[in-house]
């Protein structure tokens, strides 16, 4: 077909296509801001902008031509490449000339997609970047095919790589630990790189989130500066690679880790890379965060739009040591409480070998009989009876090596071949490159909800990272391991939502091990961290805030840091997914009451908190005290939280400016969760401009005091 009839065949299909070269440009826009590629006369593509969006064509013809866009490994470049392709005549090098590009409209957003090909080789690179409008969030990903008559090897193989060129690069990352995740670290850019990467395989975030801000300029603030905020839709190894260039321009390269993960490509064979999704804000962190977490409700969260359940959870409350009278007895407290629904742990299943403790049974999906001798049924029922709903706690990616299943099929297990194992939590890690072992995975949440159809709601663990690493079925292709590896999760999820498309899920590995954006499309939330003393999770909630949305953020009140007042320690989980997980009777009657009004009030302010705009006041980091308030879609109703940590003695204490409102109403102000669980009978009025402009008295010198006020136009 010759060029002309192409483009006629596109057209009439809806497909907007475009074959012109040198000097052609490219703009992907959404409502704020544009990407401009532009063909240079050699025909190679090069990223003109990426900023606001300016006046149009005339503006953006004005740009500098700018650097290659997707820059590969062995041409003239000198820093770290997006592209690295091994080929069987040893040529390592890779040219990418413009062939072609279209625009695809989908429901909400309008995808670019851009092919480009090595003119010797043929091998064929195609870049997508879908802009969602409204939210201002662009996603990138990259399509490799191997147009070779030989296999390749993928060396590099970058999802996204962006360009910048501003007075001073700060980048922001989140890491930390177990129970100790996403600490906030700032780290100005010079020349050279700065990585942020995981090798954990699973459990990957342990250490370090999948996201970053960067300021391009001053440091952002929540309300103001030039500020891009980028995140990983991948459950494995990633890698964000920053580096500044002799000219003092920044390169942003994100993707998979490359770290021992070559990737084969047979003759025809395309790979996919996972997407980098980024908003770019020239008002802070604060209005990224919303673009985020907008997008992430309207396109990206399993049940985005829909309702989230209240819950007790047991483990906290029991740990190992229970049984159906325990259970039913807890069953019975969900009730009382007010909650939706009823989440039984870790503990409930191994029969030769019981998972008494973290030491045996993983992979044993059946009910220990002599601990719950009527099975999950039982439960079930009881639940039934009382009217909330039962979820329960799986890890089917693992094994412990004291299991049945370890005995009967060593060679599911992720281990390596004359070595001693090592564990972490005393478990290894399945083969999920085996399809037979994706079919049992798939089977442990088929199994369960076939013989109790009661269940509805899963807790998914995943407490190991890859140890060990060797798969028996991937044999001499070990490199493809942590690659295949989230393949064969996705496949069994992607089953498993196919087969009970409306189970909710958490994804829950061991506290902040898996919190990413591919995840979250299996999943309705996600347990941030196993630390919920309140004050670690006014800071572990913020951090998790800048990209994530409230709704997905599990927050459970708990007997972690007893100093703190009940109603402090539920404050601070009614800025998330409110949950509890405690004995009731380790409650006076007074907390009793005052958590069963949070939860009415709860109930009544969900849309708020978790459908509205969240916007973060004062910063646990900033001192003694922190703040966030959350406004409804309508601009109607607002909820602000207010919290004294450790008040200095007779400290100044200013006003708090809200924000989000609307300047030309009035607002009527109401304390609510009062410790008794009442309501303030003292209500004053504002103008959303007073609040805004001079603010409230939030805080007080009151050691771990907190308060909730609602707000609501008049
Ligand atoms: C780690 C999770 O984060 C906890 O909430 C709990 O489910 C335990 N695993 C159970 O082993």
């Amino acid at each position: 077909m010759t060029a002309k009839k192409l483009l006629f065949a596109a057209m009439s299909a809806g497909i907007a296509m475009s074959m012109y070269a040198a000097g052609e440009q490219i703009v992907v826009e959404t409502d704020d801001n544009a990407i401009v590629f532009t063909v240079g006369d050699n025909n190679r593509l090069y990223q003109s902008y990426f900023g606001q969006r300016l006046n149009g064509a005339a503006d953006y013809k004005a740009l500098p031509l700018g650097t290659e866009a997707y820059l590969t490994h062995g041409m003239e470049d000198y820093f770290e490449p997006a592209l690295h392709i091994n080929r069987a005549d040893g040529n390592p090098s890779t040219l990418l000339e413009y062939k072609k590009h279209e625009t695809v409209s989908h429901e909400g957003s309008t995808e670019t997609v851009i092919t480009l090909a090595d003119p010797v080789y043929g091998d064929e690179v195609v870049l997508h970047y879908e802009a969602f409008g409204p939210e201002n969030v662009f996603k990138s990903w990259t399509e490799i095919t191997n147009r070779e008559k030989t296999p390749v090897e993928l060396e590099k193989f970058a999802s996204s790589m962006l360009h910048f060129d501003a007075p001073k690069y700060i980048v922001t990352q989140y890491s930390g630990d177990w129970a100790n995740e996403v600490n906030s670290l700032d780290q100005e850019l010079h020349f050279g790189k700065k990585v942020i990467d995981t090798k954990l395989g699973a459990r990957e975030n342990m250490f370090v989130s999948p996201f970053f801000q960067l300021s391009l300029g001053d440091k952002a603030t929540e309300t103001s500066g030039d500020v891009l905020v980028g995140t990983l839709g991948w459950s494995g190894n990633f890698r964000f690679v920053f580096e500044v260039d002799n000219l003092g321009k920044l390169r942003v390269i994100s993707g998979i880790n490359p770290y021992f993960s070559q990737y084969p490509l047979a003759k025809g064979e395309t790979f996919r890379t996972p997407e980098f999704i980024f908003t770019l804000s020239d008002k802070g962190t604060g209005e990224a965060s919303r673009n985020l977490h907008d997008w992430a409700r309207r396109h990206q969260i399993k049940d985005g739009k829909g309702d989230r359940m209240t819950l007790l959870n047991n483990w906290e409350a029991t740990y190992f040591d229970f049984d159906e009278n325990k259970l039913v007895s807890l069953i019975g407290e969900a009730k009382e409480l007010g909650v939706d629904m009823f989440l039984l742990d870790d503990g409930w299943f191994g029969n030769k070998y019981p998972r008494h403790s973290d030491t045996q049974a993983l992979g044993d999906w059946e009910v220990t009989a002599d601990k719950l001798p009527n099975g999950i049924a039982r439960l079930t029922e009881e639940a039934d009876r009382q009217g909330v709903k039962f979820g329960l706690w799986i890890e089917p990616e693992m094994v412990s090596p004291k299991s049945e299943l370890y005995e009967k099929h060593k060679d599911w297990v992720i281990t390596l071949p004359n070595r001693d194992e090592y564990y972490f939590r005393n478990q290894l890690v399945l083969d999920l490159t085996n399809p037979k072992v994706q079919d049992y995975v798939f089977g442990v949440v088929d199994g369960l909800m076939t013989k109790y159809p009661g269940i509805a709601y899963f807790k998914w663990d995943c407490n190991s990272p890859i140890t060990n690493i060797f798969s028996n079925y991937e044999g001499k292709n070990q490199s493809k391991l942590y690659i295949d590896y989230v393949k064969g999760l996705y496949s069994v999820l992607d089953r498993i939502a196919a087969k009970y498309p409306d189970l909710p899920m958490m994804l829950c590995s061991g506290g902040g091990g898996r919190t990413d954006y591919k995840g979250l499309e299996y999943f309705t939330e996600m347990w941030p961290s196993d630390n919920t003393d309140p004050i670690e999770r006014l800071f572990i909630q913020w951090g998790y805030s800048q990209v994530f949305p409230a709704k997905v953020q599990c927050a459970h009140v708990t007997t972690w840091n007893k100093k703190a007042p009940v109603k402090f320690r539920t404050n601070v989980a009614m800025m998330g997914k409110l949950g509890f997980d405690l004995n009731l009777h380790e409650l006076t009657s007074e907390e009793l009451a005052f958590c069963k009004g949070a939860i009415k009030d709860y109930n009544r302010l969900k849309p708020v908190i978790l459908d509205g705009d969240q916007y973060r006041l004062v910063s646990p980091y900033s001192g003694n005290h922190a703040s966030t308030m959350f406004v409804g879609k309508d601009g109607r109703q607002a909820v602000v939280f207010a919290f004294d940590v450790h008040p200095r003695y007779n400290e100044k204490l200013d006003n708090v400016k809200l924000q989000g409102l609307d300047a030309t109403r009035n607002y009527s102000v109401r304390e609510i969760n009062l410790a008794d669980g009442s309501q303030s009978q003292d209500v004053k009025t504002y103008s959303g401009k007073y609040l805004m402009t001079v603010g409230l008295p939030l805080f007080t010198r009151n050691d771990l005091a907190s308060r909730v006020y609602e707000l609501k136009a008049q």
